[in-house]
């Protein structure tokens, strides 16, 4: 039963603290990409008719490491994307949708559920910790001579 349970957590795609946004519903972050039209643009999993190639594809978002080119993926800077894509990069195809600061939070929480199942146990661009590089001596890969 308690394994049961783990593997069922285990599919949902609770994404870790540092993903996690402050005050956003997943599920309605969903409905929110479904009504404001985000699918006219953009690829979006578990979005009914977000199939679009127009803009990037959002599928596996926990897993990118970089917002709009430039930005960490981090909740917050996701959240002000959503509000004002303009603010951050003036001239984007991405139009200002109007969102206001809940259903960005909501919208965000979802994008930030895909992929969430996958993700390494160490955050990209950090150094692994001193048991996490196996039973070898680090550096593990020397680089050619
Ligand atoms: C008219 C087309 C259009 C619509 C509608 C649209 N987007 Fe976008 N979106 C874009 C384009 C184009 C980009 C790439 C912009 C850039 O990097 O400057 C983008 C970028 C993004 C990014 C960053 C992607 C990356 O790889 O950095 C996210 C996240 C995003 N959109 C989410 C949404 C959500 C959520 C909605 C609905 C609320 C939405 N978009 C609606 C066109 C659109």
């Amino acid at each position: 039963m308690t394994l049961l349970a783990l593997l069922l957590a285990a599919c949902d795609g609770e994404p870790p603290a540092q993903l996690r946004v402050a005050g956003g519903d997943p599920e309605r972050g969903r409905a929110v990409a479904a009504s404001h039209g985000c699918g006219a643009c953009h690829v979006i999993p578990g979005v009914r008719g977000a199939n679009s190639w127009a803009g990037p594809p959002l599928m596996e978002w926990a897993r990118r490491g970089y917002l709009a080119g430039h930005l960490p993926n981090s909740p917050e800077n996701l959240v002000a994307w959503l509000r004002d894509p303009q603010a951050i990069a003036p001239g984007s195809a991405m139009p200002n949708l109007g969102l206001t600061e809940k259903e960005a939070r909501d919208a965000a929480a979802y994008l930030f559920t895909l992929g969430a199942d996958q993700l390494p146990p160490v955050p990209a661009g950090l150094p692994l910790g001193p048991k996490e590089a196996g039973p070898r001596e680090e550096p593990r890969i020397r680089p050619r001579a």
